[in-house]
C-alpha cells in the first residue's frame, strides 16, 4: 500500500510518500517561516495564499522524488482539520481533485491523529496503546491512545498551547519566529535559576495544562530589566539568556509534572510497562526530551519520540495516518468539510 500525503494546516506546505511497510519514498516541507517573520506569527491569509502558490509543485516533486506515477498509489490522505482553515482548504481541495481524477481513495485525516500516530511509523514496536504527550504550537495535551481512531484525553491546556509560550516568550525577548529553537539556544548559555518564575499547575491533581501566569511572570520580569537595563527598554544578552533558561526550565517542570500524574492514570487501566510518546514540534527540545527521559526511567516506562523532522509539521505523519486508516477500510468521501476545529477526542474509525 503507498499513500500520498498532503499537509497544509499550519504554515508548512508538504507532501510525502510512504507505503505499509514504513518507507518514507519522499517527504517534501517548503516552510514558510520567512513569509510570516516581520510579523512576528503565522498571518492566515498569506499561509493560505502561498499554500495555494506551491502546492502543485510540491505533489509533483514528492512524486518525483517517489519516482512514480499518481497512478501508482493506492491512496490520497490529506489534513482535514484542525488548522487555519484557509490553508486547510487549499490542502483538501487539492487531495479531492487527485483522489476524483485519478479514482483513488481519500483520506481524511486529523491532523492531530497525524501527530499521535507518527511514532508507529518509525517505530514498529511502538503498538497500541501508549501514552502520548502531544506538544505543538496550537496543543498540548495528555492522550491515552488506545488504537487507531480511538483516543481518551486524559487532560488539555486550559489556557495557552506550550509552543505559543516558547512563542510569545520569543517574542517579548526579542528573539525571532518561532521562539522555540531560538530559546532553546539561548538556554544554553542562561542561567536557569536566576528567576523564580512560576511553575502552573505543579502539585495539582490531573492531568490539565496551564502557561498564562507563566507568561505573565516573563513579561513582568521583561518589563523590570528593561526598566534597569543598559539602554531605555533594552535587555542584556545575558538577561535574554537567563530569562530564556528560566522559561524553559519552569515550562518543562509543569510538563514533567501533569505527564507524572498521566503515567500514573494510565498504568492504573493498562497492565504491563508503558509506553510514552511524545510528538509535536515542542518534541524537538532537548531539555524536555532530557527531562522525559528521566520520568520514563524513573516510572519504568519507556519513552518514544519521533526524529525532529516528524515531530515538526510534515505530509509523512499524514500519509502514514492514511496509511493506518485505508488498511482498516477507513475512506472519506469527495465532499467531506473541512474543519477549523477539531478534537481529538471527536476522530472516530467507523468507515464513513
Ligand atoms: O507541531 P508544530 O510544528 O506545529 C503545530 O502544529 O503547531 O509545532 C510548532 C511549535 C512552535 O510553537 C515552535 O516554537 C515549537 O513548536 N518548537 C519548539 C522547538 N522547535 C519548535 N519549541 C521548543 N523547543 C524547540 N526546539
Ligand atoms: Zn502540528
Amino acid at each position: 500500500m503507498i499513500v500520498l500525503g498532503i499537509e497544509t494546516s499550519c504554515d508548512e506546505t508538504a507532501a510525502a510518500v510512504v507505503t505499509e511497510s514504513r518507507e518514507i519514498l519522499a517527504n517534501k516541507v517548503l516552510s514558510q517561516l520567512a513569509e510570516h517573520a516581520p510579523y512576528g506569527g503565522v498571518v492566515p491569509e498569506i499561509a493560505a495564499r502561498s499554500h495555494l502558490d506551491h502546492i502543485d509543485r510540491l505533489v509533483a516533486q514528492a512524486m518525483e522524488e517517489a519516482a512514480m506515477d499518481l497512478a501508482a498509489l493506492d491512496g490520497i490522505a490529506v489534513t482535514g482539520g484542525p488548522g487555519l482553515i484557509g490553508g486547510v482548504m487549499v490542502g483538501a481541495i487539492t487531495a479531492k481533485t487527485l483522489a476524483q481524477v485519478l479514482g483513488k481513495p481519500l483520506i481524511n485525516v486529523n491532523h492531530l491523529e497525524a501527530h499521535a500516530l507518527s511514532v508507529r511509523l518509525v517505530e514498529p514496536g511502538a503498538d497500541f496503546p501508549y501514552l502520548l504527550l502531544l506538544v505543538t504550537g496550537g496543543h498540548c495535551q495528555l492522550v491515552s491512545v488506545e488504537d487507531v481512531g480511538r483516543y481518551t484525553v486524559l487532560g488539555t491546556t486550559i489556557d495557552d498551547a506550550i509552543g505559543e509560550a516558547f512563542d510569545k516568550t520569543a517574542k517579548m525577548l526579542g528573539l525571532p519566529y518561532p521562539g522555540g529553537p531560538a530559546i532553546e539556544a539561548a538556554a544554553k548559555r542562561g542561567n536557569a535559576a536566576r528567576f523564580d518564575l512560576p511553575r502552573p499547575m505543579l502539585g495539582r491533581p490531573g492531568c490539565d495544562f496551564s502557561f498564562s501566569g507563566l507568561k505573565t511572570a516573563v513579561a513582568q520580569t521583561v518589563d523590570r530589566l528593561s526598566a534597569e537595563g543598559p539602554g531605555a527598554g533594552e535587555l542584556s544578552a545575558a538577561d535574554i539568556d537567563d530569562v530564556a533558561a528560566s522559561f524553559q526550565a519552569a515550562a518543562a517542570a509543569t510538563v514533567l509534572d501533569r505527564a507524572r500524574n498521566a503515567l500514573a492514570a494510565f498504568r492504573a487501566t493498562h497492565p504491563g510497562t508503558p509506553r510514552l510518546v511524545v510528538a509535536g514540534g515542542v518534541a524537538a527540545n532537548r531539555a524536555l526530551r532530557t527531562a522525559l527521559e528521566g520520568l520514563a526511567g524513573e516510572a519504568g516506562a519507556v519513552l518514544s519520540a519521533p526524529p525532529p523532522e516528524l515531530c515538526t509539521d510534515n505530509a509523512a505523519m499524514v500519509a502514514w495516518a492514511g496509511v493506518e486508516r485505508l488498511g482498516r477500510g477507513l475512506t472519506d468521501p469527495l465532499d467531506f468539510a473541512p474543519r477549523p476545529r477539531w478534537p481529538l477526542g471527536d476522530v472516530r474509525a467507523e468507515p464513513a
